[in-house]
């Protein structure tokens, strides 16, 4: 019979847990978004971050199908992310880890991104390309096999995720605005505003220049339609620029776009029509899998050899992947 995982993920924002099974995969998951909580604040509180996942973490484990699939092995989010949100993840994976007696594993929350492609059935073969666009990360890397990555780039700035939103925050949208800068960009033109794409070099990425050109353009009463389609263009013609460059030096013929910007329509639309051309295949994960989940916690730990024990409540708020030389 093969291993089933419980997995807890609390790095930010979303108080989530899945139950998965090694062989068969998801059997039960939860995902509760605290943007209700942040949303006065237009942006997220990191302590009150953490007293939610208090307060909703354990009831959420609880609800899921523990009885009649018992976990051998508990896998939590250990960073990155915020410390105080990370701890209650790590405390709460720990306590459960030594009263049920199984094997506590600590999981990279950007592993997990750079994996979720596998909670697809079936999963996409590896080797692939991976654009890591979250509300924290940008990154490409090459995804050789389960753990072992190459990071190719990644911005050298803000994210594109926070690029969305700091830019929503400009056009008067209520946090979070990613989604929202996305269904105002429906009614304006791509091309009213030239904005330069956000790429650096090969396989980098700069956010920073296309914020302060969309608040100059807000600046000068532009439509704002206008400019959240013309800002949507461009970040998807960078991120476009820099896939191809990476597809283009790996050879690799699989191509997958993933994290909470992965669930932006258009960007992954003009992916899809970059890749088609150069005779990849696109995978990006269910949107329920792009945003914060615990399956791709899972998927990590299923992964992960042999017996791992963090043996502590450590926690690791900027820990990177291990990447190949
Ligand atoms: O991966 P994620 O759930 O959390 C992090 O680890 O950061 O990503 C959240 C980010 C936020 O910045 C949010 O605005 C953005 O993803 N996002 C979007 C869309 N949906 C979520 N950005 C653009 N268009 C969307 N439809
Ligand atoms: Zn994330």
């Amino acid at each position: 019979m093969s291993k089933n995982i419980l997995a807890i993920e609390t790095s930010c924002d979303e108080t989530a847990c899945a139950l998965y099974n090694a062989r068969c995969g998801i059997i039960a998951e939860r995902v509760y978004s605290q943007w209700k909580t942040h949303a006065p604040y237009g942006g997220v509180v990191p302590e009150m971050a953490s007293r939610d996942h208090l307060q909703k973490l354990l009831r959420l484990i609880d609800s899921l199908p523990l009885t009649a699939h018992p976990p051998d092995a508990i896998a939590y989010t250990a960073g990155p992310g915020l410390a105080s949100a990370l701890l209650t993840g790590a405390t709460t994976a720990q306590a459960l880890g030594m009263g049920w007696g199984c094997q506590v594993i600590p999981v990279n929350h950007l592993e997990g991104h750079l994996l979720s492609p596998l909670l697809q059935s079936p999963p996409p073969s590896l080797p692939y390309i991976a654009l890591l666009v979250s509300g924290g990360h940008t990154q490409l890397y090459q995804v050789i096999a389960p753990n072992t990555y190459a990071l190719l780039g990644e911005t050298l700035d803000d994210a594109a995720g926070e690029a969305f939103d700091k830019s929503a925050v400009l056009l008067g949208l209520d946090y979070p605005g990613g989604k929202k800068l996305e269904v105002l960009a429906k009614s304006g033109a791509p091309t009213a505003i030239r904005f330069a794409p956000p790429a650096q070099g090969k396989f980098n990425f700069s956010f920073s220049g296309i914020k302060t050109a969309v608040r100059r353009a807000v600046q000068t009463n532009a439509n704002k339609a206008d400019i959240a389609a013309s800002f949507q263009q461009a970040v998807a013609d960078g991120l476009a620029q820099q896939v191809k460059n990476a597809l283009q030096h790996s050879g690799y013929k699989t191509f997958c776009l993933v994290g909470g910007v992965a669930q932006n329509q258009f960007i992954a639309q003009q992916l899809t029509t970059l890749t088609t051309a150069m005779g990849v295949r696109f995978v990006s994960p269910h949107p329920r899998h792009c945003g914060d989940n615990a399956a791709m916690i899972a998927v990590v730990a299923a992964h992960k050899p042999g017996q791992q024990h963090s043996g502590g409540f450590d926690v690791f708020p900027r820990w990177q992947v291990a990447t190949t030389p």
